[in-house]
């Protein structure tokens, strides 16, 4: 469990995006915040730009940076607005590999006036490294990403 490091980035993410209004900005110190803390091996937002996700701020090696709706992990959370808890990518039919070190996945939502607006992906070498209290604290986070981009009229990217 990572309860205790949950609870220290989710007041340093609310400390950091305090009066900040540019989203990009924003959003790379939280990727940098989550890769210091947790030191996943991959972590970063992919933007909904008209009909795909596009990379957005991000820590970790090259990635993709385009993905359909509906395609992978990623499009999957943005068709079902639903994070997605992946133990296996290699179980997970359509999974996109950006790089076969990644062994499990975790990919939560971040809605604007019940809109998707981007996904927050995080990626482990280790299988099996994510459980629901991931999803349950990562859902805090994009709630409060949520709130901000509210909070500065940003309803898109
Ligand atoms: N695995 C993701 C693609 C993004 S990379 O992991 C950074 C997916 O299946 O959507």
């Amino acid at each position: 469990m990572r309860t205790k490091q949950y609870h220290a980035m989710l007041s340093q993410s609310k400390a950091l995006l305090q009066g900040e209004n540019d989203p990009i900005a924003g959003l790379a110190n939280l990727a940098a915040l989550l890769k210091e803390t947790f030191h996943f091996f991959w972590v970063g937002f992919y933007l909904v730009k008209g009909n795909q996700l596009v990379l957005g701020p991000f820590q970790g090696s090259v990635a993709c940076s385009r993905i359909a709706f509906g395609k992978g992990v990623c499009g999957t959370a943005w068709a079902q607005k639903k994070s997605q808890l992946v133990p296996d990518v290699e179980q997970f039919e359509g999974h996109i590999a950006c790089s076969s070190l990644s062994r499990s996945e975790v990919v939560v939502p971040i809605l604007v006036n019940k809109n998707v607006v981007a996904v927050l992906d995080i990626d482990s070498m280790q299988l099996n490294d994510f459980d629901r209290n991931d999803i349950t604290q990562l859902e805090t986070l994009s709630g409060i990403i949520g709130d901000w981009l509210i909070a500065w009229n940003v309803e898109h990217f």
